[in-house]
């Protein structure tokens, strides 16, 4: 079993590493995650591309970074395009702060919250219930690891962020609008140079029964390696997959300047290729030059 253990989690410093294996990060004060290896397991809690003192402020015109979000179904394959994407921005911009992470998850409380509600029974939270430790996190989340990054001019790139919850909790569960209205409001109040919202965000698109096909034999494969399963959803019947493509068709439709929709059913290569095409017309609008390129 593999788990992401606290080392040492007092403020200013944060780190974590992952029994068994080699690769460390860390979460400073300004939660720039240093990684100790190119690679990133798929386990990964957060990890960034320069160590935070090196970041070339005066890249960013506004102040501000630019906040990338990544979102689709089960087994849609936006875990793969992020670390591409990822790879992708570090090459261009090797003097700007580059995170990646992930929701659930990302900072350390919001990674204690994740395995309560990824692992364990189907029924073990009411949808409410959920939809509150989802959103605890974020919070977590947001103030410790992301915004910091975004004040400071860097770029993140992040797993999932609220849009799932509106399309998880709303669109699968049921649950109404005004929930989340008043919980991404709280998030806003967060006194802040970037609102938290998404600056883009790529919603990629498959059929439902096959992505979730896709993912369950992606769990049985590590199951029969002994990894821990973080199945909960993947356990949900496929209506509720369904319901959720829903969700993400209806947040396209009314989010068409921050929400870019992504065919997923090509190969990863193209779809690659189609993203670092928008990420480039869009970087620069924000100011961002791919200058000082790694030789
Ligand atoms: P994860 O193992 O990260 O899977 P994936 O590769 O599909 O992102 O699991 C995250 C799960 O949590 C996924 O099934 C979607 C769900 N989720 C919600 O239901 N609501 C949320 O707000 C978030 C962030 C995730």
């Amino acid at each position: 079993m593999q788990h992401w253990s606290p080392l040492l989690f007092d403020s200013p410093f944060c780190t974590y590493f992952k029994s068994g294996v080699s690769e460390v990060y860390s979460l400073s004060a300004s939660s720039h995650c240093t990684p100790k290896s190119a690679d990133l397991p798929r386990n990964l809690n957060c990890v960034s591309s320069n160590d935070g003192g090196a970041v070339n402020l005066g890249e960013s015109p506004k102040g501000t970074g630019v906040f990338i979000t990544f979102e689709g179904c089960e087994g849609c394959g936006k875990t793969e395009q992020s670390k591409q994407l990822y790879a992708w921005l570090n090459e261009e911009f090797p003097e700007i702060n580059v995170v990646r992470t992930r929701e659930p998850g990302g900072s350390h409380g919001a990674e204690q919250i994740r395995s309560l509600l990824l692992t364990g029974e189907v029924s073990s939270w009411l949808p409410q219930s959920e939809l509150l430790l989802f959103y605890a996190a974020r919070y977590d989340h947001w103030v410790h690891t992301i915004l910091p990054v975004l004040e400071k001019g860097g770029i993140v790139v992040c797993d999932r962020f609220f849009d799932s919850s509106n399309a998880y909790q709303g669109w699968g569960h049921g649950l109404p609008e005004k929930y989340f209205v008043w919980l991404d409001q709280l998030l806003n109040d967060e006194n802040s140079g970037h609102p938290c919202v998404p600056d883009i965000t790529y919603v990629l698109c498959i059929d439902p029964a096959v992505g979730l096909k896709r993912s369950q034999a992606r769990l049985q494969a590590g199951r029969s390696l002994g990894n821990e399963t973080e199945d909960r959803f993947e356990r949900i019947d496929v209506d509720f997959h369904k319901r959720v493509q829903a969700g993400y068709e209806h947040i396209l439709k009314n989010n068409p300047d921050r929400c870019v929709r992504v065919d997923a059913s090509r190969s990863i290569e193209e779809i690659h290729r189609d993203i670092v095409e928008d990420v480039k017309k869009k970087v620069s609008r924000q100011g961002y030059k791919p200058s000082h390129k790694k030789s």
